[in-house]
């Protein structure tokens, strides 16, 4: 092997699942010492991609090189002996065991032939030092938080000597100092010398942090850029997309019309204050902050899900009872929740049966027989308005990509025209061009007479769909501002904690 040859590549790889070839000869090198990109509508095929590089998925052909010799992981134990750690997004540890148990699973220190647990300790505490975690290595895994845990994985990584590693979308949970912290590490790996294939939606992460980039589609190889450098935003949307992504947002103004939602006074856990705002009809309001300002847990008392201390909520005039999200639900607000795999998904069923889900509750609501004519009309028509990738309607939702059942949730709330639509971070694990349908749709029910609430951590998502945006921070609402109003820098400054430099 000659230094230019890449630590890892791939070779005419192939993966066919039964009615769909998830990737078709992909071709492309991964060197030693970079961070590089993978990207990719949803559905490209990039987790597949991934899963056989870990040795989950075994390719229909083609072949991988890790370090200049032709490899066929037969299992992620071998890939691991090998130096290759892919870091899911479901994390693969075990929750009852403690940290120190996790990161030495398999190969626990021995002693004449007894566990020496001293040494367990002292290592764990070694690799945890490495990942800048100071946990204690006798945590119980299920205790810590995600980012955490995603620490411990990559130090249980390291601590088999992993030349490779892979990340499979590894911020989409993280608040942005947690992000932080991991790109550090990340970049210390790559220092190091480390070959990093990084899966990500996010533009901005690949020029913060990522040296090339490679772009799939419909699981065929587009183009590897070795550098960054003179690669524009928009080149690299149109290679993943196909076609030029003009005007993102659909924006327009439309008239709004008083008596939508109003809310006065909601207060309850994780709020320092009550919180009185009002969205007209028609209108849609964005709801900014940093992660821990509190507005996860001012929609969760908004749509029933946490009772409310005090506080009225009146929609069209109406008061509400919100007391459970059924009565919410009843009264026309619609809530989507932020972790729509663990509250929204019926893995077991099928891509029609998950997207009607919310249109049958309000057909028998009504007393009418269910019309199955009308579902499979509707699932069609929401498969195809939001470019769900899916072999049919009838197909288990469970197959679909991360980014296609996410989706296919999303039209379930899209579905139908309701009074006032709640979101919580709508686009979270969504492609580009998606994200676009998203916006358009969401526009279209505001267009309908629908208030929209949409709470997302990305600013310029936030900004370029909202007629107006509150900002939290530390359980409150720190500003109200008009879409003129609503620059980067007023919405950043109202975001952080009093007395922080922008
Ligand atoms: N176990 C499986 N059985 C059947 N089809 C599968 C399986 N795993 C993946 N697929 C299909 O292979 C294709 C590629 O999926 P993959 O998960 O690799 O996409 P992705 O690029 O990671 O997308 P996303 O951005 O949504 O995560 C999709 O059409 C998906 O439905
Ligand atoms: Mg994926």
């Amino acid at each position: 092997m000659t230094r230019a040859d890449p630590a890892l590549s791939f070779e005419a790889l192939t993966m066919e699942f039964p009615g769909v070839r998830a990737l078709d000869q992909v071709s492309f090198g991964v060197r030693g010492g970079s961070i590089h990109a993978l990207m990719g509508e949803n559905g490209a095929g990039k987790s597949t991609l991934l899963k056989i590089l870990s040795g989950a998925y075994h390719p229909t052909a083609g072949s991988l090189r890790h370090g200049g010799v032709s490899k066929r992981f037969t299992s992620t134990a071998e890939a691991l002996r090998a130096g290759v750690a892919v870091i899911y997004q479901e994390l693969h540890l075990v929750p009852e065991m403690t940290v120190a148990e996790n990161l030495f699973l398999g190969r626990f220190p021995r002693h004449l032939g007894f566990l020496d647990r001293g040494t367990l300790r002292k290592e764990a505490e070694l690799l945890l030092r490495r990942v800048g975690q100071d946990i204690s290595p006798d945590t119980r895994v299920g205790r810590l938080s995600l980012a955490q845990r995603q620490m411990v994985e990559i130090a249980k990584a390291l601590g088999r000597g992993a030349r490779t590693m892979a990340f499979d979308e590894p911020t989409s949970s993280l608040s942005a100092r947690e992000t932080g912290r991991l790109f550090e590490i990340i970049r210390e790996l790559r220092d190091q010398g480390t070959a990093i294939l990084y899966v990500t939606h996010r533009m901005e992460e690949v020029y913060d942090l990522c040296d090339a980039a490679t772009v799939l589609r419909d699981g065929k190889h587009v183009v590897t850029h070795e550098v960054l450098t003179g690669v524009t935003r928009d080149a690299l949307v149109k290679s993943m997309v196909g076609r030029e992504l003009t005007n993102v947002y659909h924006y327009r103004p439309r008239p709004h019309a008083p008596g939508g939602l109003e809310v006065r006074g909601l207060f309850g856990p994780g709020l320092r204050v009550p919180v009185t705002f009002a969205v007209a009809r028609g209108e849609i309001v964005g709801f900014f902050g940093l992660v821990g300002a509190g507005r996860t847990e001012l929609l969760r008392l908004l749509c029933g899900v946490v009772p409310p201390v005090s506080g009225e909520v009146r929609i069209h005039g109406t008061t509400l009872v919100v007391d459970s999200p059924r009565a919410a639900i009843c009264a026309g607000l619609v809530f989507c929740p932020e972790d729509r795999k663990k509250e929204g998904i019926i893995g077991v069923r099928s891509v029609a049966e998950n997207i009607n889900l919310s249109a049958r509750r309000e057909h028998l609501r009504a007393g009418a027989f269910i019309d199955s004519g009308w579902e499979t009309r509707n699932a069609a028509t929401q498969i195809e308005r939001l470019g769900v990738r899916t072999a049919s309607a009838d197909t288990l939702i469970g197959l679909l990509s991360g980014g296609n059942q996410q989706k296919a949730i999303l039209a379930r709330w899209l579905s139908e025209p309701v009074r006032v639509l709640v979101l919580d971070e709508p686009t979270r694990g969504i492609d580009v061009g998606a994200k676009s349908e998203i916006y358009g749709l969401i526009h279209d029910l505001a267009a309908a007479g629908t208030s929209v609430v949409m709470v997302s951590s990305e600013l310029p998502e936030v900004l370029g769909i909202a007629d107006r945006v509150y900002v939290m921070r530390e359980g409150l609402v720190s500003a109200e501002l008009s879409r003129p109003k609503a620059t980067p820098e007023a919405v950043m400054r109202a975001a952080l904690p009093a007395g922080a430099a922008v």
